[in-house]
Protein backbone atom coordinates (compact mmCIF):
# COMPACT_ATOMS: atom_id res chain seq x y z
CA UNK A 1 0.00 0.00 0.00
CA UNK A 2 1.61 3.35 -1.27
CA UNK A 3 1.23 6.13 1.35
CA UNK A 4 -1.86 7.94 -1.14
CA UNK A 5 -3.98 4.54 -0.07
CA UNK A 6 -3.76 4.77 3.78
CA UNK A 7 -6.50 7.18 3.96
CA UNK A 8 -9.34 4.72 5.32
CA UNK A 9 -12.19 7.17 6.30
CA UNK A 10 -13.17 7.66 2.56
CA UNK A 11 -15.76 5.43 0.57
CA UNK A 12 -14.18 3.46 -1.89
CA UNK A 13 -15.75 3.32 -5.56
CA UNK A 14 -14.43 1.11 -8.39
CA UNK A 15 -11.61 2.83 -9.60
CA UNK A 16 -12.09 1.32 -13.45
CA UNK A 17 -15.13 1.45 -15.42
CA UNK A 18 -15.80 0.25 -19.27
CA UNK A 19 -14.81 3.57 -20.31
CA UNK A 20 -17.18 5.97 -22.59
CA UNK A 21 -14.51 8.67 -23.21
CA UNK A 22 -12.45 8.87 -26.50
CA UNK A 23 -9.11 7.73 -24.85
CA UNK A 24 -5.83 8.43 -26.20
CA UNK A 25 -2.57 5.64 -25.77
CA UNK A 26 -1.83 7.13 -22.75
CA UNK A 27 -4.56 7.54 -20.93
CA UNK A 28 -5.52 5.13 -18.37
CA UNK A 29 -9.01 3.39 -17.01
CA UNK A 30 -8.43 4.37 -13.47
CA UNK A 31 -10.20 7.04 -12.19
CA UNK A 32 -8.60 9.91 -10.49
CA UNK A 33 -11.79 12.50 -9.76
CA UNK A 34 -15.41 11.74 -10.18
CA UNK A 35 -18.05 13.82 -9.82
CA UNK A 36 -21.61 12.71 -10.34
CA UNK A 37 -24.80 15.45 -10.32
CA UNK A 38 -22.44 17.92 -8.96
CA UNK A 39 -24.51 21.14 -7.56
CA UNK A 40 -23.37 24.24 -6.65
CA UNK A 41 -25.47 27.17 -4.75
CA UNK A 42 -24.36 30.23 -3.82
CA UNK A 43 -27.14 31.64 -1.58
CA UNK A 44 -30.08 30.99 -4.42
CA UNK A 45 -27.79 31.49 -7.24
CA UNK A 46 -27.58 27.92 -8.77
CA UNK A 47 -24.29 28.10 -10.20
CA UNK A 48 -23.12 24.51 -10.99
CA UNK A 49 -26.21 22.27 -12.01
CA UNK A 50 -26.22 18.64 -12.41
CA UNK A 51 -22.05 18.46 -13.29
CA UNK A 52 -21.04 15.00 -14.44
CA UNK A 53 -17.27 14.96 -14.68
CA UNK A 54 -14.64 12.47 -14.71
CA UNK A 55 -10.91 12.58 -15.34
CA UNK A 56 -8.83 9.58 -15.86
CA UNK A 57 -5.13 8.97 -14.68
CA UNK A 58 -2.64 10.58 -17.08
CA UNK A 59 -5.37 12.60 -19.15
CA UNK A 60 -4.89 16.20 -19.55
CA UNK A 61 -8.62 18.10 -19.23
CA UNK A 62 -8.88 21.26 -21.14
CA UNK A 63 -12.16 23.50 -18.87
CA UNK A 64 -13.23 26.64 -21.08
CA UNK A 65 -16.12 28.32 -20.89
CA UNK A 66 -17.15 31.82 -20.97
CA UNK A 67 -16.70 34.36 -17.54
CA UNK A 68 -18.75 33.01 -14.49
CA UNK A 69 -19.57 29.70 -16.44
CA UNK A 70 -18.71 27.76 -13.03
CA UNK A 71 -14.81 26.58 -14.12
CA UNK A 72 -13.36 28.26 -10.81
CA UNK A 73 -16.26 27.07 -8.22
CA UNK A 74 -15.80 23.26 -10.37
CA UNK A 75 -12.13 22.92 -9.59
CA UNK A 76 -12.68 24.66 -6.45
CA UNK A 77 -15.21 22.00 -4.99
CA UNK A 78 -12.64 19.20 -6.42
CA UNK A 79 -10.20 20.46 -3.73
CA UNK A 80 -13.09 20.89 -0.89
CA UNK A 81 -12.16 25.03 -1.36
CA UNK A 82 -15.97 25.02 -1.51
CA UNK A 83 -18.57 22.73 -0.45
CA UNK A 84 -20.85 21.35 -3.42
CA UNK A 85 -24.25 21.22 -2.07
CA UNK A 86 -25.84 17.74 -4.10
CA UNK A 87 -24.34 15.19 -6.00
CA UNK A 88 -20.76 13.03 -5.33
CA UNK A 89 -17.47 13.57 -5.81
CA UNK A 90 -14.52 10.91 -5.40
CA UNK A 91 -10.95 12.27 -5.49
CA UNK A 92 -9.43 8.46 -6.43
CA UNK A 93 -12.07 6.40 -4.99
CA UNK A 94 -12.72 8.47 -1.61
CA UNK A 95 -16.00 10.57 -1.67
CA UNK A 96 -15.22 13.70 -0.93
CA UNK A 97 -18.08 14.47 2.06
CA UNK A 98 -18.66 18.40 2.17
CA UNK A 99 -19.23 17.89 5.99
CA UNK A 100 -15.80 16.29 7.01
CA UNK A 101 -14.23 18.94 8.46
CA UNK A 102 -10.95 20.39 7.63
CA UNK A 103 -8.94 17.79 9.49
CA UNK A 104 -10.63 14.61 7.88
CA UNK A 105 -10.36 16.58 3.98
CA UNK A 106 -6.56 17.32 4.46
CA UNK A 107 -5.69 13.85 3.07
CA UNK A 108 -8.43 13.89 0.39
CA UNK A 109 -7.55 17.57 -0.72
CA UNK A 110 -3.61 16.88 -0.38
CA UNK A 111 -4.12 14.14 -3.69
CA UNK A 112 -4.84 17.18 -5.61
CA UNK A 113 -2.73 20.08 -6.21
CA UNK A 114 -3.95 23.10 -7.19
CA UNK A 115 -2.15 26.48 -9.32
CA UNK A 116 -3.67 29.54 -8.98
CA UNK A 117 -4.06 32.37 -11.40
CA UNK A 118 -2.26 35.19 -8.54
CA UNK A 119 0.00 31.80 -7.81
CA UNK A 120 -0.91 32.51 -3.66
CA UNK A 121 2.67 32.22 -3.20
CA UNK A 122 3.73 32.80 0.57
CA UNK A 123 5.18 36.01 1.09
CA UNK A 124 7.12 35.71 3.65
CA UNK A 125 8.93 32.89 2.77
CA UNK A 126 11.89 31.35 0.49
CA UNK A 127 11.09 29.38 -2.74
CA UNK A 128 12.39 26.90 -0.79
CA UNK A 129 10.52 27.30 1.52
CA UNK A 130 7.34 27.81 -0.41
CA UNK A 131 7.88 24.04 -1.46
CA UNK A 132 8.56 22.40 1.13
CA UNK A 133 6.05 23.63 3.90
CA UNK A 134 3.38 21.29 3.06
CA UNK A 135 5.57 18.27 2.53
CA UNK A 136 6.89 18.68 6.09
CA UNK A 137 3.52 19.83 7.81
CA UNK A 138 1.29 17.44 5.61
CA UNK A 139 3.29 14.55 4.89
CA UNK A 140 5.65 14.50 7.25
CA UNK A 141 8.95 14.07 4.61
CA UNK A 142 11.74 14.20 6.40
CA UNK A 143 13.44 18.04 5.78
CA UNK A 144 16.56 16.65 4.29
CA UNK A 145 14.48 14.52 1.66
CA UNK A 146 12.02 17.64 1.61
CA UNK A 147 14.69 19.84 0.43
CA UNK A 148 16.42 17.18 -2.22
CA UNK A 149 13.12 17.00 -3.65
CA UNK A 150 12.61 20.99 -3.72
CA UNK A 151 15.73 21.36 -4.82
CA UNK A 152 15.01 18.90 -8.10
CA UNK A 153 11.79 20.19 -8.56
CA UNK A 154 12.98 23.79 -8.57
CA UNK A 155 15.61 22.88 -11.66
CA UNK A 156 12.64 20.67 -13.42
CA UNK A 157 10.80 24.18 -13.72
CA UNK A 158 14.09 26.17 -14.60
CA UNK A 159 14.66 27.78 -11.43
CA UNK A 160 17.52 26.26 -9.54
CA UNK A 161 19.19 29.72 -8.94
CA UNK A 162 16.31 31.33 -7.08
CA UNK A 163 16.15 28.72 -4.27
CA UNK A 164 16.58 31.30 -1.62
CA UNK A 165 15.02 34.22 -2.80
CA UNK A 166 11.49 35.38 -1.42
CA UNK A 167 8.30 35.93 -4.06
CA UNK A 168 8.49 39.60 -4.16
CA UNK A 169 12.06 39.77 -6.11
CA UNK A 170 10.47 37.21 -9.17
CA UNK A 171 8.66 37.68 -12.11
CA UNK A 172 4.93 36.77 -12.77
CA UNK A 173 6.55 33.45 -14.76
CA UNK A 174 8.69 32.65 -12.35
CA UNK A 175 6.03 33.17 -9.31
CA UNK A 176 4.11 30.32 -11.52
CA UNK A 177 6.51 27.98 -11.90
CA UNK A 178 7.63 28.12 -7.86
CA UNK A 179 3.79 27.40 -7.44
CA UNK A 180 3.45 24.85 -10.05
CA UNK A 181 7.16 23.40 -8.34
CA UNK A 182 5.21 23.99 -4.77
CA UNK A 183 1.80 21.42 -6.07
CA UNK A 184 4.12 19.13 -7.57
CA UNK A 185 5.92 18.79 -3.98
CA UNK A 186 3.08 16.92 -2.59
CA UNK A 187 3.29 14.12 -5.75
CA UNK A 188 -0.68 14.90 -6.04
CA UNK A 189 -2.78 12.61 -8.10
CA UNK A 190 -3.77 15.11 -10.21
CA UNK A 191 -3.02 19.05 -10.99
CA UNK A 192 -5.92 21.31 -11.33
CA UNK A 193 -4.67 24.63 -13.20
CA UNK A 194 -7.11 28.10 -12.74
CA UNK A 195 -5.89 30.10 -15.48
CA UNK A 196 -2.45 29.64 -14.68
CA UNK A 197 -1.57 32.18 -17.33
CA UNK A 198 -4.14 34.57 -17.12
CA UNK A 199 -2.61 37.36 -15.17
CA UNK A 200 1.19 37.22 -16.79
CA UNK A 201 2.35 39.43 -19.38
CA UNK A 202 2.19 37.93 -22.55
CA UNK A 203 5.98 37.83 -22.99
CA UNK A 204 5.59 35.37 -19.79
CA UNK A 205 2.82 32.98 -20.84
CA UNK A 206 5.09 30.97 -23.00
CA UNK A 207 7.54 29.94 -20.30
CA UNK A 208 4.92 28.39 -18.01
CA UNK A 209 2.56 26.90 -20.66
CA UNK A 210 6.46 24.75 -21.80
CA UNK A 211 5.96 23.88 -17.95
CA UNK A 212 2.45 22.56 -18.25
CA UNK A 213 3.34 21.14 -21.81
CA UNK A 214 6.61 19.07 -20.42
CA UNK A 215 4.22 18.00 -17.71
CA UNK A 216 1.16 17.02 -19.63
CA UNK A 217 4.08 15.13 -21.71
CA UNK A 218 5.75 13.09 -19.12
CA UNK A 219 2.35 11.61 -18.33
CA UNK A 220 0.77 14.24 -15.42
CA UNK A 221 -2.96 14.12 -14.83
CA UNK A 222 -4.14 17.61 -15.30
CA UNK A 223 -7.38 19.99 -15.56
CA UNK A 224 -7.04 23.09 -16.62
CA UNK A 225 -9.16 26.05 -17.00
CA UNK A 226 -7.14 28.10 -19.87
CA UNK A 227 -8.54 30.75 -22.42
CA UNK A 228 -5.05 29.39 -23.87
CA UNK A 229 -6.85 28.14 -27.48
CA UNK A 230 -3.78 26.61 -28.69
CA UNK A 231 -2.80 25.40 -25.26
CA UNK A 232 -6.39 23.21 -25.15
CA UNK A 233 -6.05 22.31 -28.98
CA UNK A 234 -2.27 20.68 -28.75
CA UNK A 235 -2.09 19.39 -25.37
CA UNK A 236 -4.98 18.30 -24.09
CA UNK A 237 -6.53 14.86 -24.37
CA UNK A 238 -10.42 16.19 -23.89
CA UNK A 239 -11.75 19.61 -24.34
CA UNK A 240 -14.70 20.25 -22.01
CA UNK A 241 -16.98 23.46 -22.56
CA UNK A 242 -18.86 24.60 -19.50
CA UNK A 243 -21.37 27.33 -19.89
CA UNK A 244 -23.93 28.78 -16.77
CA UNK A 245 -22.91 25.90 -14.94
CA UNK A 246 -23.86 23.49 -17.47
CA UNK A 247 -21.67 21.17 -19.15
CA UNK A 248 -23.02 21.54 -22.54
CA UNK A 249 -19.88 19.57 -24.66
CA UNK A 250 -17.30 17.57 -24.35
CA UNK A 251 -15.03 15.86 -26.59
CA UNK A 252 -11.60 15.61 -28.50
CA UNK A 253 -10.01 18.94 -28.97
CA UNK A 254 -9.52 18.74 -32.68
CA UNK A 255 -12.95 17.92 -33.33
CA UNK A 256 -14.65 19.98 -30.68
CA UNK A 257 -12.92 23.24 -32.24
CA UNK A 258 -13.30 22.23 -35.91
CA UNK A 259 -16.51 20.89 -35.65
CA UNK A 260 -18.53 21.81 -32.29
CA UNK A 261 -22.28 20.24 -31.71
CA UNK A 262 -23.48 22.79 -30.00
CA UNK A 263 -24.61 26.61 -30.96
CA UNK A 264 -23.56 27.99 -27.38
CA UNK A 265 -20.12 26.16 -28.14
CA UNK A 266 -19.96 27.57 -31.50
CA UNK A 267 -20.43 31.20 -30.21
CA UNK A 268 -18.21 30.52 -27.87
CA UNK A 269 -15.31 29.81 -29.57
CA UNK A 270 -15.89 32.38 -32.23
CA UNK A 271 -15.91 35.01 -29.56
CA UNK A 272 -12.75 34.14 -28.02
CA UNK A 273 -10.73 32.29 -31.53
CA UNK A 274 -11.39 35.32 -33.14
CA UNK A 275 -9.43 37.83 -30.25
CA UNK A 276 -6.18 35.66 -30.74
CA UNK A 277 -6.13 37.05 -34.45
N1 LIG B 1 -18.00 32.99 -3.17
C1 LIG B 1 -18.98 33.31 -4.01
N2 LIG B 1 -20.13 33.87 -3.57
C2 LIG B 1 -21.14 34.15 -4.41
N3 LIG B 1 -21.12 33.93 -5.74
C3 LIG B 1 -19.99 33.39 -6.23
C4 LIG B 1 -18.87 33.05 -5.41
N4 LIG B 1 -17.91 32.52 -6.20
C5 LIG B 1 -18.40 32.54 -7.45
N5 LIG B 1 -19.64 33.04 -7.48
C6 LIG B 1 -20.49 33.19 -8.66
O1 LIG B 1 -20.59 31.92 -9.27
C7 LIG B 1 -20.58 32.03 -10.68
C8 LIG B 1 -19.46 31.17 -11.22
O2 LIG B 1 -18.23 31.75 -10.84
P1 LIG B 1 -16.83 31.13 -11.22
O3 LIG B 1 -15.80 31.96 -10.55
O4 LIG B 1 -16.85 29.68 -10.93
O5 LIG B 1 -16.83 31.36 -12.79
P2 LIG B 1 -15.65 31.15 -13.84
O6 LIG B 1 -16.19 30.30 -14.94
O7 LIG B 1 -14.44 30.65 -13.14
O8 LIG B 1 -15.43 32.61 -14.40
P3 LIG B 1 -14.07 33.39 -14.85
O9 LIG B 1 -13.75 32.90 -16.24
O10 LIG B 1 -14.46 34.83 -14.84
O11 LIG B 1 -13.00 33.06 -13.86
C9 LIG B 1 -20.43 33.51 -10.99
O12 LIG B 1 -21.71 34.03 -11.25
C10 LIG B 1 -19.87 34.09 -9.72
O13 LIG B 1 -20.27 35.41 -9.56
MG1 LIG C 1 -12.56 31.46 -12.81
Amino acid sequence: MDSHQSFSDGVFVPLTNSGTLSQTNSVEDEIIISAIKVNKYFGDKHVLKDVDFEVHKREVVALIGPSGSGKSTLLRCFNGLEKHTSGQIYIHGHLLDPNLSIKQLSPIRSELGMVFQNFNLFPHMTVLQNIIEAPLRVRKTPRDQAVAQAEKLLAKVGLAEKRDVYPNKLSGGQKQRVAIARALAMQPRALLFDEPTSALDPELVGEVLKVMKDLAYEGSTMVVVTHEMQFARDVSDRVVFISDGVIVEQGDPEELFKQPKHERTKLFLERVLSTML
